[in-house]
């Protein structure tokens, strides 16, 4: 028998239970009246759970592989921007150009707008996203990995928005699914397939602060490659 907890549509377990409850990641605005909250189907990925979270808060990608959803693919350049560690993981604040509207959708947004995304990781395999929208708009998604096997995993995506909280869920599943699915297609041809913890193996730029910083959580909850995959 394992414990388990209702959150976010989803339930969760534990499968080494020792002492204290696993503290789950916050999704304060699940069930809150003013937003919508949704849980778009789930997606099979042959993939490691390193490789996709990694990929998911990774803020370099979007021009090369979102450019079809909601990127430019004429507009690469990262901003600098900044990372820290917390007592749950890691926290980032992305500030760019990056209109996060559908691209039928991205006259809504004034041509000055920046947009700012804030990023949470709750190692090892969790990590939020709030992305700022204009006029006090907010988009919160739980990216929540989880493993199958060491290089398959099942991901899991609650969103809540309190902007459009009427308009139809299958435009939400349509566009959700269109971008899960540019990421599932870079994430499964990564190599090597478990993420490399060991900072010397690739080289690192400016750009993987966040990335980074994941993986040296992962390091120092004592996982090794191997698992993180
Ligand atoms: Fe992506």
């Amino acid at each position: 028998m394992f414990p388990a907890v209702e959150r976010y549509g989803l339930i969760w377990t534990c499968l080494s239970p020792q002492g204290a409850w696993p503290q789950l990641p916050p999704m304060p605005s699940w069930g809150d009246p003013l937003y919508q909250s949704i849980l778009p189907p789930f997606v099979d990925i042959a993939g490691s759970a390193g490789r996709q979270v990694e990929g998911f808060v990774d803020v370099a990608h979007f021009a090369f592989v979102h450019h079809e959803a909601f990127a430019d693919r004429n507009g690469p350049e990262v901003p600098a921007y900044q990372t820290e560690f917390t007592d749950f993981g890691l926290r980032t604040e992305y500030w760019s150009n990056v209109s996060n509207y559908p691209k039928a959708l991205q006259h809504l947004a004034p041509d000055d707008f920046s947009w700012l995304r804030v990023y949470e990781i709750y190692p090892p395999f969790c990590a939020g996203l709030t992305v700022h929208f204009p006029n006090e708009g907010r988009l919160n998604i739980l990216n929540a990995a989880s493993p199958v096997s060491a290089r398959k995993t099942r991901l899991f995506v609650p969103i809540t928005r309190n902007f459009d909280t009427s308009g139809p869920l299958d435009d939400v599943y349509a566009f959700n699914a269109q971008i899960f699915a540019e990421d599932q297609a870079i994430v499964e041809r990564q190599r090597p397939e478990d993420l490399p913890l060991d900072m010397q193996i690739e080289a690192h730029f400016a750009v993987d602060r966040t990335s980074a910083g994941y993986r040296r959580l992962l390091r120092e909850m004592g996982l090794t490659m191997a698992y993180a995959g």
